[in-house]
């Protein structure tokens, strides 16, 4: 089963009765482990207040597309992008029908129209509502279009009838959520990821290093465990927390990442080069402190092996990705990278913009391989892990070339 710890989810709630349930299905997502926020349409606010859904989130309930306010802290394409996945729960029949027909009138039809990621509904409605044709064929096309559409569930209705039309209750909605996660699309792989800075020691308390996060990797190892993987995270010093389920090898410099990296990827059938190895590292460590004086200081630096080549030069290797982050001419040295390292993949960020790559949380990538050179919409670094590893997954099983998906500007 898929997990929600650190997901992101919006919770829209449209006009119906099941809505009151929806409060509770808010408190099952958060005790999952999932990051809520509310987005209701007008009818839902004719059910239940927004106050009941501002309290339990603990943030402001989304109302409107047009709200001044609310795109100055959020609007809404900054919340499709923050969310992991959006869940309709009640849909209603009129709001299965306008999603249906692709409208985006209100906020949360736009939300969907404006999303990348998972989008699932809960219908709820009158059985008649339910069985007739329109309805039927309207969920038709949205399961047509990738979207979920959880129950509805079959019993006593509240306007009296009984027949088929409840909202699925909220302990079966969460699971159903979590489950969306779980791809399989790495099922009985193992995945070895290396991820954060590594430390290169000069003496006893002094080090070189970088600003690298780890964010990406531990990403990455997040979503190739949702995808099935056995995971091995081989992280260098960061303060992130490791990902449930997820094999966490700590080291420091990247003569300890070399060594870990080579006893783990004997049997694996993945390796991504995630961490930002030193390149090089001082010739000797010096046994005390180094005290300080009036002169200059030399340090003499010798290069680090490269681990990413060394293990994509193995007789026996798995697949084997790698990072670029360049500052200039993006694609030529992320492709020169792709040869002399012998990878299969490499990933391009131009690390130059600071909204993207390091430390941020939004990233926005190249996909390039020696078929194919891709971009995929620039994204949360969540769901962007997502979307490399079912790539990823893609590759392998096509031996190296994927159809680009249509989300994917093709560029070569
Ligand atoms: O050469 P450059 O550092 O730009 O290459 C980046 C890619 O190579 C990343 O995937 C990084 O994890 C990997 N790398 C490595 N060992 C090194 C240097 C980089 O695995 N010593």
């Amino acid at each position: 089963m898929g997990t929600l710890a650190n997901k992101r989810v919006v919770l829209g709630v449209t006009g119906g009765i099941a809505a009151y349930k929806s409060a509770d299905l808010l408190r099952r997502l958060q005790t999952a482990g999932a990051e809520v926020r509310v987005v209701m349409t007008a009818a839902a606010t004719e059910f239940v207040t927004p106050l009941t859904f501002q309290a339990l989130s603990g943030h402001p309930v989304h109302l409107d597309l047009l709200d001044p306010a609310a795109e100055a802290a959020m609007g809404h394409i900054a919340l499709a992008r923050w969310a992991d996945v959006i869940l309709v729960a009640p849909a209603s029949a009129d709001f299965i029908a306008r999603l249906a027909q692709g409208e985006g009138g209100d906020l949360l039809t736009t939300l969907c129209l404006a999303s990348i990621g998972p989008v699932a509904v809960a219908p709820a409605m009158n059985q008649a509502m339910w069985a007739k044709p329109a309805t039927s064929a309207n969920v038709r096309t949205l399961g047509e279009r990738g979207i979920r559409v959880f129950g509805p569930a079959a019993g006593y209705q509240a306007c009296g009838d009984t027949g088929a039309g409840r909202m699925e209750e909220p302990e079966v909605l969460t699971l159903g959520v979590a489950e969306l996660f779980a791809t399989g699309a790495l099922e009985g792989r193992k995945v070895v990821i290396t991820a954060g800075p590594t430390r290169e020691a000069i003496d006893p308390v002094r080090y070189l290093s970088n600003h690298s996060s780890g964010k990406m990797g531990y990403a990455l190892a997040e979503a190739a465990r949702e995808a099935g993987a056995d995971t091995v995270l081989i992280s260098g010093p960061v303060a992130l927390p490791v990902p449930a389920r997820v094999r966490c090898v700590k080291v420091t410099s990247a003569a300890e990442m070399l060594a870990a990296s080579l006893a783990e990827v004997a049997d694996a059938d993945l390796f991504i080069a995630a961490a930002a190895v030193a390149d090089y590292r001082p010739r000797t460590v010096a046994s005390q402190k180094i005290k300080k004086s009036g002169d200059t200081l030399s340090l003499e630096l010798e290069p680090n092996p490269d681990i990413v080549a060394t293990v994509a030069a193995l007789a026996e290797r798995p697949f084997v990705v790698g990072f670029a982050a360049e500052t200039e001419n993006l694609l030529d040295n992320a492709r020169s990278k792709l040869l002399l390292k012998g990878l299969d993949l490499v990933i391009a960020n131009d690390v130059s913009d600071t909204e993207i790559g390091f430390g941020s949380d939004d990233n926005q990538v190249l996909l390039i391989s020696a078929f194919e050179t891709l971009r995929p919409p620039r994204m949360n670094k969540a769901p962007l892990a997502r979307l490399l590893i079912d790539h990823i997954a893609t590759l392998m099983r096509t031996g190296g070339t994927a159809n680009p998906a249509p989300e994917r500007e093709v560029l070569v």
